[in-house]
């Protein structure tokens, strides 16, 4: 199967991808992982990538175009794969349907603005592995250090309050719009995702039978 999560900034898109991913063994691809290990490992990508993310805005479609092009064409993608983060402009979906790669459904999570800050202030994540984490809500076995691969864990500096209101900003401008998109195909399903994590992952893989 072959899936796109959609929904804005910390609406739980890594966390529900993790759930299908173990459920359905198929990749999740999250093109913020992909940026972030970019901008760690100090590649020309993640050098042109950092100012754009540190800001809240979005990356240029062609980089991120260009990131999921190469990514889906690896062996592990044969049997599906799981879009976190991507496409997340119009021009990038448009990009997708180009590519030859057929979607199935498109989840979007919905939690309203309010709800974030809280969400994002108290995530940490691995910047190793991807894997995250929150201090309330999902806390490691060992404080700050990552279950899956035992790396130190980290606040991702576009967590901070005032690029939350930035990066949100930009979901409802840029993103959101794709929901028309993806509905107008008919492949859309909304989950409501505003209560608890094992809720919200019900609910979506009640919307991938239907
Ligand atoms: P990206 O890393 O994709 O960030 P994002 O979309 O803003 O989404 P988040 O990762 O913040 O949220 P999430 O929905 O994955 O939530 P999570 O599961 O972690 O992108 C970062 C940046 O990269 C972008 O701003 C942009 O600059 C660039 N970029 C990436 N893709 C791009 C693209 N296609 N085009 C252009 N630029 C691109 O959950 C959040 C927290 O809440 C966690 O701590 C979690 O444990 C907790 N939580 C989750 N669900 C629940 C629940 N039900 N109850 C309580 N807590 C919960
Ligand atoms: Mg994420």
């Amino acid at each position: 199967m072959n899936l796109i999560l959609l929904g804005a900034p910390g609406a739980g898109k890594g966390t529900q991808a993790e759930k299908i991913c173990e459920k359905l063994s198929i990749p999740a691809i999250s093109t913020g992982n992909i940026l972030r290990e970019a901008i760690a490992n100090k590649t020309e990508m993640g050098l042109k990538a950092k100012s754009f993310i540190d800001a809240g805005k979005l990356v240029p479609d062609e980089v991120v175009i260009g990131i999921i092009n190469d990514r889906l064409k690896e062996d592990d993608c044969k049997n599906g794969f799981i879009l976190d983060g991507f496409p997340r402009t119009i021009p990038q979906a448009e990009a997708l349907d180009r590519m030859d790669v057929h979607i199935d459904r498109v989840i979007d999570i919905e939690v309203p603005d309010e709800k974030i800050a809280s969400r994002l202030s108290g995530r940490r994540v691995c910047l190793k592995c991807g894997a995250t984490y929150h201090t309330e809500f999902k806390q490691p076995k060992v404080e700050g250090v990552c279950d899956v691969c035992g790396d130190v864990l980290v606040q991702r500096k576009d967590d901070m309050p005032e690029t939350v209101l930035d990066r949100l900003a930009t979901y409802h401008e840029q993103t959101e719009p794709l929901k028309d998109f993806y509905s107008e195909k008919g492949i859309l399903r909304i989950v409501e995702g505003q209560q608890e994590v094992a809720d919200t992952t019900a609910l979506t893989f009640k919307a991938l039978e239907d």
